[in-house]
């Protein structure tokens, strides 16, 4: 049996109860690969800031640095709404994002079939959808300096500053246009190009990248215009390639295309580090209650399986898993609407019902594939 390390840092919130899930469900798939997952778990966020008085502790960056696979749960809550910048738990996600250098984030937003009917649009408008958003991570906004507040004349102001260089842009481009070669060779590149001059450099950046790539076709979207098409028609999207805080924003929007951001996953890669964390975020008010939807984290190890472990075959046993226990009526509550055949049930069945299905499909298909 090969063995693998990872980290885990559930986080805050439901972060925990949803991550146990996503390791267990792991660890029982990779074995089947004949793989033993080893994890090493540290405090992050608002509860390392409790425990270590940081969010994150150096121990803790060098730690996910050294083992280059980390899974994370949610981090954030009103506890520490009023932490000075660089103590609140989301500067430790930001932090562990810039130092693992994965600067490319996988957003993948599907609709489950049996799902359709649960998004707040008409299921005749998103069944079908699958859209690729490949967000830019440790660039723009987010980190962009001068980042200050001060005052003139009293009066206080603040600077936040976009800044992308061409680099930056054409490796991200290259992640997806790499990724659309895989799906429907389309990749469109959202920017607000009419306004932005980082934007405009985003653009030719894109263009330029797009020469290597005769096979894909290119096209260019203004980002509010994006943001509009994605609820009027989400199935002419295939890869969606933007930057920090337009995919930030519209990676919310998407998910609601999939009936709860509940379901959606994410990786974050770069050369050689994967990070993988589901989308949504704490959710403090159903912390600790059973209820909170563990299926976006578990997708998340699923990609962990796909991007940093190339098992494939694991990862789509994951997946089908999920895909399994929505067909047979399992609902949390997020997803839940009284309809019949469905049930609502909790966190921790909802991981026993996957872990059911998947040994069954583990026992019922010969694997033997050796990674
Ligand atoms: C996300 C989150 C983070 C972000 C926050 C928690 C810093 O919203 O992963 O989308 O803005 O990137
Ligand atoms: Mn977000």
């Amino acid at each position: 049996m090969k063995e693998a390390t990872i980290i885990t840092l559930p986080g805050d919130g439901i972060g925990p109860e949803v991550t146990e899930i996503a390791v267990t469900i792991l660890k029982e798939t990779c074995r089947a690969y004949n793989l033993e997952i080893n994890t090493i778990e540290r405090n992050f966020g608002g509860i390392g800031y409790d425990r270590d008085g940081e969010p994150v502790t150096e121990e803790t960056l060098d730690l996910c640095k050294k083992h280059k696979f980390v899974l994370l749960g949610a981090v954030g809550g009103p506890k520490w709404d009023d932490l000075c910048a660089n103590k609140r738990p989301e500067a430790a996600l930001l932090k562990l994002r810039k130092e693992l250098g994965v600067y490319a984030n996988l957003r993948p937003i599907q609709v489950f079939p049996d799902l359709a009917g649960s998004s707040t649009l008409k299921e005749e408008i998103i069944s079908g959808t699958d859209i690729l958003i490949m967000r830019e991570l440790t660039g723009g906004i987010y980190f962009g300096e001068p980042r200050l507040t001060s005052e003139e004349n009293g009066d206080p102001f603040s600077v936040d500053t976009m800044k992308y260089s061409r680099l930056e842009v054409q490796r991200i481009a290259r992640k997806a246009f790499d990724a659309a070669r895989l799906r429907d060779k389309r990749v469109l590149s959202v920017d607000k190009a009419n306004v932005l001059e980082s934007s405009r450099m985003w653009r030719k950046s894109v263009i330029e990248v797009s020469e290597e790539y005769p096979d894909i076709e290119l096209s260019h979207m203004l980002v509010d215009n994006c943001a509009m098409q994605l609820v009027r028609d989400p199935k002419q999207f295939d890869v969606i390639v933007t930057g920090n805080l337009f995919g930030d924003i519209l990676s919310d929007e998407a998910a609601m295309l999939t009936g709860s951001i509940g379901m959606l996953p994410s990786a974050s890669l770069g050369e050689t580090n994967g990070l993988y964390e589901p989308v949504h975020g704490s959710a403090p008010d159903i912390a600790g209650k059973d209820t909170a939807n563990p299926l976006a984290a578990v997708a998340s190890a699923a990609l962990l399986c796909r991007y940093s472990f190339g098992m494939e075959d694991a990862a789509k046993k994951i997946e089908s898993s999920i895909e399994t226990v929505l067909k047979e009526g399992y609902r949390t509550a997020d997803l839940f609407r009284d309809e019949p055949e469905t049930k609502r049930i909790g966190t921790k069945m909802m991981g026993e019902q996957l872990l059911k299905v998947l040994r069954q499909d583990i026992k019922s298909s010969e694997v033997t594939i050796e990674i």
